[in-house]
Parts: C-alpha cells; structure tokens; sequence
C-alpha cells in the first residue's frame, strides 16, 4: 500500500478517515444521552481540533469547558507527575460530563482529571479520547469512546504537539526519529 505523505511526514490517519470517525463518534454520544445536556471539556492545548469538530458532531444542548495540565513532558517522555494549571469555569454539579482528550496514552493525566471532576459529583463523567495507545497504560483507565486504536507510535497534528510544534497538521502523522 502507498504511504500517503503530508509535507513529507507519513501520514498514519488522514483528516478523511478522522471526519469520519468523528462523526461516528458523535452520533453514538448523541444517542447515549438520550435528550440530555452535554458540558465538554476540553484538555488544552492538543483536544482543541478534535473538541470542535466533536461538539459539531453531536446533537444534543452542549456547552464547552477547558481545562490545562502539566505533566512535567519534554519532548516524548513523561515523569509521571501532572498539575492542574487552569481549572473549569463552571461548576459540573449534576451535569452531564465528556471529558475531551487528544489521546490516551500512560493514562496519568486522565486519571488525575477523573478523579478532579468527580468531586464535583456530576450526573455522569465520560471519557472521549480520538486516539489510544493502550501498550502505553500505567494508570488503569479506558475511555468510553475512541477513535482509534494506535500502536505504541509518536504521533504529531490534529492538535497533538511535539515540542508545541505541528498541532496544526490537518492529518495526523508520524513523528519523523530524527528530528532533535
Ligand atoms: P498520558 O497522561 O500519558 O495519558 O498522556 C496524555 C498526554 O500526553 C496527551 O494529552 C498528549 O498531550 C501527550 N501525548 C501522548 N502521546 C503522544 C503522542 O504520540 N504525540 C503527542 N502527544 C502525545
Ligand atoms: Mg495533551
């Protein structure tokens, strides 16, 4: 199969394949909350393009949210610790909450935003996460919605950075290894 390219960085999903999803995505959390309000919250800076192309595929009354973390990451790896750096506006007592990450991936940061949220005593608390690399997992946590499954692979656009770079890469694409 041809690899398709994007400013000469291999492309691993296309924006075709990611609208798709998306809307797939949409449709299936429409239907679980049955009539009800949505708040999405969004996790700065990288679930910015999945965020608004995701509340422009769900139906239902929805509001946005965003919070910031920190999780002490240079580059590709992590030390593990993760700080809260901007907090939600609103409070989420009684509401129907979708926490909206770019990607699931040694599930600390989710881990720790999870059991934040929950001590607002939300109606509900899901997770939506456009991709998983579920080799990566070190804190037990799946999402309630993925987009996709990924190998354990460093994947830059759609949002997601390497070193604050190549969020706006419309397709997500592979991390080039020799790029310092
Ligand atoms: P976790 O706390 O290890 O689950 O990591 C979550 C965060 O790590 C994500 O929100 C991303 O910002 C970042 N991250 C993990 N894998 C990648 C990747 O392949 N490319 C870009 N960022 C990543
Ligand atoms: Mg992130």
């Amino acid at each position: 199969m041809a690899t398709t390219t994007y400013q000469g960085l291999e492309v691993l999903l296309t924006r075709e394949q990611i609208a798709e999803r998306v809307r797939q995505m949409g449709e299936q959390i429409t239907r679980d909350l049955a009539g009800e309000k949505l708040v999405m919250i969004g996790v700065l800076k990288g679930a910015a393009p999945f965020l608004a192309d995701l509340a422009r595929a769900v139906t239902v009354d929805t509001t946005f949210d965003f919070v910031a973390v920190k999780s002490y990451a240079k580059g590709r790896t992590s030390s593990g610790a993760v700080k809260l750096i901007k907090d939600v506006d609103e409070p989420l007592e009684g509401k129907n909450v979708l926490i909206v990450e770019d990607i699931l991936d040694t599930g600390l940061t989710l881990t720790y935003l999870r059991k934040i949220f929950l001590q607002h005593h939300p109606k509900s608390l899901r997770i939506a996460a456009l991709l998983d690399k579920p080799s990566r997992r070190i804190e037990q946590i799946e999402a309630d919605y993925i987009g996709f499954s990924i190998p354990n692979l460093f994947v830059i656009g759609f949002g997601m950075d390497y070193a604050e770079r190549y969020r706006n890469l419309p397709d997500i694409c592979l991390m080039p290894p020799d790029i310092p």
